[in-house]
C-alpha cells in the first residue's frame, strides 16, 4: 500500500500528539500525587449524632507524632473549625458529610478529596509550610455553597 509522504507526516504527527496528551495526564497525576480515593469505608449518614468517631469530630495526634482529623462537613460548615495540624508530620483526614456531598480543598495544596454522605473519605497529607489555609468546599451543595469555608492552621514543628 502507498501511503502519500505529506499524509505520513500527518498520520505520524496525530500519533505523537495523543501520546503527549496521554503522558501531561501520566505526569500530572503522578507528580501531583492525584489519585483516585481508595478508601472505602462506609458510615450511616443518619446516625452521625451517636457515631463514636463523628458525633464529636476532632483532631488527635497519635503516639507516633502523626495526626488523624475526623472532618464532618453539612450544610453549610466544617465541624471542627479550625483546625489545627502541625507541619512536617502526617496528617490523616477522614472526611464524611451529614447531609449532601461536599469538597474539601486546602487551597494551595493537594489536599483535596470530597464528603460524601455515607462514606469516609480518607487521606494522608504532610504540610511542610506553616501558616493559615483556606478550606473550600468545591461542590455546589446549595445556596449558601459560596460562604462554606473552614481554616486550617498548620503550626511550626516543634523540636
Ligand atoms: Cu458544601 Cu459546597
Amino acid at each position: 500500500m502507498n501511503v502519500e509522504f505529506y499524509e505520513r507526516i500527518w498520520m505520524w504527527m496525530a500519533g505523537v500528539l495523543i501520546v503527549l496528551f496521554l503522558g501531561i495526564i501520566v505526569a500530572g497525576a503522578a507528580l501531583g500525587a492525584i489519585q483516585p480515593p481508595s478508601h472505602i469505608e462506609t458510615v450511616d449518614p443518619t446516625a452521625l449524632d451517636t457515631h463514636p468517631e463523628f458525633s464529636a469530630p476532632e483532631v488527635k495526634t497519635n503516639a507516633d507524632g502523626s495526626v488523624t482529623v475526623s472532618v464532618v462537613a453539612a450544610m453549610f460548615m466544617f465541624t471542627p473549625d479550625p483546625i489545627e495540624v502541625p507541619a512536617g508530620k502526617p496528617v490523616t483526614f477522614r472526611l464524611t458529610s451529614g447531609d449532601v456531598m461536599h469538597g474539601f480543598h486546602v487551597i494551595g495544596t493537594n489536599a483535596n478529596a470530597m464528603a460524601i454522605p455515607g462514606y469516609v473519605s480518607q487521606f494522608t497529607v504532610t504540610f511542610t509550610r506553616p501558616g493559615e489555609y483556606v478550606i473550600a468546599c468545591n461542590e455546589y451543595c446549595g445556596i449558601m455553597h459560596h460562604q462554606m469555608v473552614g481554616k486550617l492552621v498548620v503550626t511550626q514543628e516543634s523540636r
